[in-house]
């Protein structure tokens, strides 16, 4: 059974197809679009070894003249260089205006690719195809695309929406286990900020979709991604209420960029930003002591990482300063009053943002002093 998902943006609208066996249906619109057109599939070298030949073959198949790239699987390909690559092969190829991008795999092919889609003479279409769960839920829908500078992720980038997008679930049976740990960090993220109904679910269904249950998985992909196609629906530029969708992002792309790309994936650091949001707003925002330990409790049981590494908190503020949504020079947060219901754009004062730090770290800075002065948060989840 395949689940649409229709992203409303006017003449920028497109479908998010979810199921299982899309080979035919990517056929079918990519030469409904484009007939006879030339392409370039994007992939990286570890989906690109299962899949490339299977995905190439199809669009052969149905009329379409493609080439193939295969960047290396790892974050460090969203750079300058490997966005040259892809312009060189689609040059190469005699691609001009007329021709469209595929990108099959993941977060980083998906945001490479979208990039060089949005670039590339003057900006050609492409199609997504998801491939790790992460990419399903978020990456692959909204239209955000970049690479990163050694500055800093995602420094460079344009809003550019895909044409459409083919999320087979059968291709995450491939996924390794840790990458589709990480991509459950952002299912329980949509369950935070919009439904809190839906984090019920996944804490009933936690078991079913820890195995990868298809039936499971289908309903739990089509409603994050009808979630994230109703908050870029009313706000596609982020100029507000799309901040949302980036509960845990202030601390864990801070923790992306101190521990260095790649130590931590990007769902474990964004499962430990989230329970550093929950703990924020546990302190400044009446979040429950109830609903904090529901939030860190399913990222545990989802096999998420909780506690932070040591780093520096001096370096992490700073990263935190520099943030690019941030436009003052504080960081600024999306809190959780409650599960299901968010607030963005919040100011937390300095110490509350340390001790909070200390409070989710491994192995605490200063443990006589934490345990002679918890934080507010402490104490109240000591008293309820
Ligand atoms: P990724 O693209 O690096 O993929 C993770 C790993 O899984 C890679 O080694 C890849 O080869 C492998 N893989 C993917 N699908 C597979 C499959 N079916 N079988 C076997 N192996 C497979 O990482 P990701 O977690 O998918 O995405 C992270 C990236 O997404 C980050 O760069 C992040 O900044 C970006 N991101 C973008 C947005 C957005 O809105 N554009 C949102 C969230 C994250
Ligand atoms: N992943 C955050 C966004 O798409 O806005």
């Amino acid at each position: 059974m395949t689940v649409t998902v229709q992203v409303n943006l006017g003449e920028r609208s497109y479908p998010i197809c979810i199921g299982c066996d899309l080979l035919a249906s990517l056929q079918a619109e990519c030469a409904r679009r484009w007939p006879g057109g030339r392409c370039l599939l994007v992939t990286d070298r570890h989906v690109g070894q299962i899949y490339a030949s299977a995905y190439e073959g199809a669009l052969r198949e149905a009329g379409l003249v493609p080439a193939v790239l295969q960047v290396p699987a790892r974050e460090s390909s969203k750079s300058r260089k490997w966005l040259h690559a892809v312009y060189d092969a689609a040059l190469e190829h005699g691609m001009g205006r007329s021709s469209f991008m595929v990108a099959l795999g993941g977060g980083v092919v998906g945001d490479l690719t979208g990039f060089a889609a949005a670039t590339f003479m003057r900006g050609i279409p492409f199609v997504q195809v998801p491939t790790s769960l992460l990419a399903m839920v978020d990456s692959s829908v909204g239209g955000k695309t970049g690479i990163n500078l050694p500055q800093g992720k995602n420094l460079i980038g344009a809003f550019h929406q895909p044409s459409a997008v083919f999320a087979d679930l059968e291709t995450l049976a491939t996924l390794p286990e840790r990458e589709y740990r990480s991509g459950l960090a952002e299912v329980i993220k949509y369950g935070i900020i919009e439904d809190a109904w839906f984090f019920t679910a996944l804490e009933n269904q936690a078991e079913a979709l820890k195995q990868r249950d298809m039936e499971t998985l289908a309903r739990v992909v089509s409603r994050c991604c009808e979630i994230k196609s109703e908050v870029v629906r009313f706000d596609e530029k982020e100029c507000g209420v799309r901040a949302i969708l980036n509960f845990g992002h202030t601390f864990g792309h801070a923790l992306e960029t101190c521990s260095g790309y790649g130590k931590l994936l990007h769902g474990e650091a964004i499962s430990i930003g989230m329970v550093y949001a929950a703990h924020l707003s546990h302190e400044v925002s009446d979040l429950s002591a109830q609903d904090l330990e529901r939030i860190e409790w399913l990222l545990i049981r989802m096999g998420l990482p909780v506690k932070a590494p040591p780093l520096d908190w001096k370096e992490l503020y700073a990263v935190m300063q520099k943030d690019k949504k941030n436009q003052r020079r504080d960081p600024l947060f999306v809190l959780a009053p409650r599960i299901g219901n968010v607030v963005h754009g919040v100011e937390v004062p300095q110490a509350i943002m340390r001790r909070t730090w200390n409070a989710i770290l491994d192995q605490p800075e200063n443990q006589e002093e934490a345990q002679a002065e918890p934080s507010a948060g402490r104490r109240r989840r000591a008293d309820g």
